[in-house]
């Protein structure tokens, strides 16, 4: 997982705060993710020192969240038996990919790294602190959902979970070089703390699929769209790891690539009209969540020379594309009208910030928040009302477009 772009489904919870003794000490979990990533390369020691210019880690409603399912589903829809849907030549021939293991090697680090980050100073350096973090976290919530996945389906379908379990080798190595990279500003993040005290958002497996089909190729595509980017301008590239976008965002390319042939197995999802307002659903969940982030940290693509909405409209743009070739319904998000409602939402969310941030009471705060909160939610409803696209996958025989001569 790349981009666990899912938060605005979550209802609001208060604000947990980590204090940096807690959440920013030895990083004793990557010696407990490595025994997954066995192939990884070897890491070299972390070097974490407390609270060196960290004060406090913040989870919000547009914080990267960790999920969870229900495993007895799972099974059922996995077995083999039951499904006779499941092509397992094509799951053999996936895991054989994902054995071949491209990227065992990829993940090694250079001198470059503490060179870039030291030279990294004031808000510029402090925002790529944020995005190493979210992104360790959004790595290390793929990693967490596909191990268990991985342990729980064993027995009903051992190369569904043989899957699974390579598939978070690939994100502990992306979590764990992501918090090598937080080493580098002299941080790390307790990923064995996070797994303990993080709140779990339940998913019933048919949503699981939406969402981290979804979060995949979103994470496809924000990889890919930056590496493409800093290849062609170099002199935005004040940081190496982006580097090495090209090769790990295949990674998530496969992974969405999984979730595709899984939900294939699994028609049901895909082919009422319950799966297109789903469908619909998920696309603008991720597409809104991603664009209100990212609009919210412009300064982090200026740094590296992006423009924050082109850049988002971009990666929303392809993602809708590639999603339209699986999901039975996406949004019409090259429609103009798409993008001004995004910049309304984005609009409404700076007013609801600006609420957040002021000097009144808590009660006053949600008084204020309430008009802004429906504007918003209005904003919303009426993208997902707009004329959806129908689409599907070309590999099913019942969508297969008819030749009109
Ligand atoms: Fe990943
Ligand atoms: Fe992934």
């Amino acid at each position: 997982m790349a981009a666990a772009e899912m938060s605005l489904l979550k209802p609001i919870k208060p604000i947990t705060r980590f204090g940096a003794p807690t959440a920013v000490r030895r990083p004793t979990s990557l010696v407990r993710m490595s025994s997954v990533a066995a192939t990884a390369p070897p890491k070299p020691k972390p070097k974490p020192k407390k609270g060196g210019g960290k004060s406090e880690i913040q989870e919000t409603l547009l914080t990267p969240r960790f999920y969870t399912t229900d495993f007895d589903e799972m099974e059922a829809l996995f077995n083999t038996q039951m499904n006779k849907n499941l092509n397992e030549a094509e799951f053999e021939a996936l895991l054989n990919e994902f054995k071949t293991d491209y990227n065992q090697t990829h993940f090694v680090r250079n001198k470059e790294f503490k060179e870039a980050a030291d030279k990294l100073e004031g808000p510029l350096r402090q925002i790529f602190v944020e995005f190493l973090e979210r992104s360790c976290t959004a790595e290390f919530s793929g990693f967490l959902l596909y191990k268990e996945l991985g342990r729980r389906l064993k027995k009903t379908n051992p190369v569904v979970a043989e899957i699974f379990s390579l598939m978070s080798r690939d994100e502990a190595r992306h979590a764990g070089f992501l918090n090598k990279g937080l080493s580098d500003f002299n941080l790390a993040l307790d990923l064995g703390f996070l797994t303990k005290a993080r709140k779990y958002t339940f998913f019933k497996p048919k949503f699981i699929f939406y969402a981290t089909y979804l979060s995949e190729k979103i994470g496809y595509w924000r990889y890919i769209t930056i590496y493409r980017h800093l290849k062609a301008n170099p002199e935005y590239q004040c940081y190496p790891i982006f580097k090495y976008f090209e090769n790990w965002c295949q990674d998530e390319n496969r992974h969405g690539d999984f979730f595709s042939a899984l939900m294939k197995a699994q028609p049901q999802f895909l082919n009422d009209w319950k799966a297109k307002l789903w469908s619909r659903f998920f696309c603008l969940s991720v597409y809104v969540t991603m664009y209100l982030n990212d609009c919210q940290r412009t300064a982090f693509y200026e740094g590296i020379g992006l423009n924050t909405k082109e850049f988002d409209m971009h990666v929303i743009i392809e993602t809708n594309r590639t999603t339209a070739r699986i999901f039975p319904a996406v949004l019409d998000v090259e429609n103009p009208e798409f993008k001004r409602k995004l910049d309304r939402m984005v609009e409404i969310n700076k007013k609801l910030i600006a609420v957040g941030e002021s000097q009144d009471i808590p009660f006053v705060k949600n008084l204020k928040k309430i008009p802004h909160v429906a504007t918003l939610a209005s904003e919303i409803l009426a993208a997902y009302l707009m004329p959806p696209i129908e689409s599907g996958s070309v590999d099913f025989a019942e969508f297969e477009p008819k030749l009109v001569y």
